[in-house]
Formats: structure tokens, C-alpha cells, sequence
């Protein structure tokens, strides 16, 4: 008999179980080998390598700036990292809205570049033709809705989205639009959790949200948020779990000052 306990993958068809049995879905965010692996093997179940990736690591003020081809470098990085988490990979702004040949495409690069799990998106009715076109290639699709970062230039802020009734309502169909599509599941970023709790209840899919509330049938985070890497950040939602940031210059000073002062490295330190 093996002492090795065998790992089983994530996959799509899990997530749909976890929900029928009301288990909630843990989601982070990585976007390279070294974190990925750390977040891999602490249990989690979906990695997303967000387009955030365009903030917290190339330092940009929106996702936009973000291509086809660093979100592929990314993808690739977690990938080689990970054996159980199901890894879902953002589609970028600009290849995929208004043209569904693009999307596809650009899915077929990510899924053939990363040898990735999933693709994500952004949008409702707007890219209904470019997810319907990507499901047809066998490709799973995870929805997004809610505060798309993506549309920041349409909106302006980055506040509460759909408030209102009539972009609730329209948020409700979006998301059921994108479940009679096919999608395995969606984020909802930044709403009510009242109409979180609504959305999770009246789709059969899971509605993995991030500021979303506790109705919702998981929860996303940016890891570098989470662990109090990203210092300026301080939406309502977030619970930073470390103060990682300290930690880090806390070290770095200590190395600076081991050097200057000619105490690193020290006579077992070298040959
Ligand atoms: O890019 C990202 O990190 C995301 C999450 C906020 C859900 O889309």
C-alpha cells in the first residue's frame, strides 16, 4: 500500500459537487511559480491569475495595459507550480469584447500556452457571442460581473456596482444568461450582499464572489492583499491576513545594515 496520499485535481465538475453540498470554494489570486506553489499546496482550490496582475506586479493603474502575451507568461508560471487547484486564467482587456473570432483565439492561445484549466471574462449580454464561441471549442469559461475593472473608463470609480434596481436586475440576467451559456461559475465583484446571496440561490453554478458578501458560494482575494504586500489598498472587503509588507522591509533592513556593517557574511557563510 502507498504512504503517498493521492492528490486529486481540482476540477469544474467539483466546484458544481462543492456547491450541492453547500461547500464553500476557496479562490486566490497568483500570478508566478514561487507564490503559486505556496498557495497550491496550502490547499487551495481555485488559483485565478487575474489581470490584477497588471497592478500589483507591473505596477500599472488599471488592468488595461495588461497583454495577451504577460498574461500567458503568468499562466504559464502558476501552472508549472500546481497539482490540485483548478487554474482559471484572465482573459486581457481587448481580446475578447466585439469580436467572438478574437476571443476565441486568444482562449485557444491561453489554453494551449499555459496548459491552463479555464478561462475568465468579464461581461454579460455584451460578450454573450464570445463566450458562446469559446464554450464551443470545449473551453470552461468563468463569468464576471459586478465591478468590472476592465469598464473603469465607462464608470469612472471604482464603487458599490448595481445598488440600483435596474442594474441589479440587469446584473440577475447577465448572470443567467451566462449559466444557459454554459460558464462553470462567476465572480461578482463589489456588489450588495443582498443581491449576492440572490444570484448564488438562483443559479445552479457557483458564485465565487469578492466583496460579494457571505451568501455567495466562495470567496476570491488578491493574494498580495491578503498577505498586506499591497500597503495603499483598503476596500471594506479585504481582510489582510499577514503584514507581510513589514515583514519584508523588516528583513531587507536587516540585510542592509548585516552588509554595511561587514557582519554578513560570516566565517560558515563562506568558502
Ligand atoms: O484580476 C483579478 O484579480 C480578479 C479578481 C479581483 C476576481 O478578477
Amino acid at each position: 500500500m502507498s504512504v503517498h496520499k493521492e492528490i486529486r485535481k481540482v476540477t469544474t465538475h467539483r466546484l458544481s459537487e462543492m456547491k450541492l453540498r453547500s461547500e464553500k470554494i476557496s479562490m486566490l489570486t497568483s500570478y508566478d511559480y514561487s507564490m503559486a506553489k505556496l498557495v497550491n499546496e496550502a490547499g487551495i482550490d481555485v488559483i485565478l491569475v487575474g489581470d490584477s496582475a497588471s497592478n500589483v506586479m507591473a505596477g500599472f493603474e488599471t488592468t488595461l495595459p495588461i497583454t495577451l502575451d504577460h498574461m500567458i507568461y503568468h499562466g504559464a508560471s502558476v501552472v508549472r507550480a500546481v497539482n490540485r487547484a483548478l487554474v482559471v486564467v484572465d482573459l486581457p482587456f481587448g481580446t475578447y469584447q466585439g469580436n467572438s473570432r478574437n476571443a476565441l483565439n486568444s482562449a485557444i492561445r491561453i489554453m494551449k500556452e499555459t496548459a491552463a484549466d479555464s478561462v475568465k471574462l468579464e461581461g454579460g449580454a455584451e460578450v454573450i457571442d464570445s463566450v458562446n464561441r469559446i464554450l464551443s471549442a470545449g473551453i470552461p469559461v468563468m463569468g464576471h460581473l459586478g465591478l468590472m475593472p476592465q469598464s473603469i473608463h465607462k464608470f469612472g470609480t471604482y464603487t458599490v456596482r448595481a445598488k440600483e434596481e435596474e442594474e441589479a436586475e440587469k446584473l440577475l440576467s447577465d448572470a443567467k444568461l451566462l449559466e444557459e451559456a454554459g460558464c462553470f461559475a462567476i465572480v461578482l465583484e463589489k456588489i450588495p450582499a443582498k443581491l449576492g446571496a440572490k444570484v448564488a440561490k438562483e443559479l445552479k453554478i457557483p458564485v465565487i464572489g469578492i466583496g460579494a458578501g457571505n451568501g455567495v458560494d466562495g470567496q476570491v482575494l488578491v493574494i498580495h492583499d491578503l498577505l498586506g504586500i499591497t500597503q495603499q489598498f483598503s476596500p471594506r472587503f479585504l481582510r489582510r491576513y499577514h503584514n507581510l509588507a513589514a515583514e519584508i522591509k523588516g528583513a531587507v533592513g536587516t540585510y542592509i545594515s548585516d552588509v554595511k556593517s561587514g557582519e554578513f557574511p560570516n566565517e560558515k557563510e563562506q568558502y
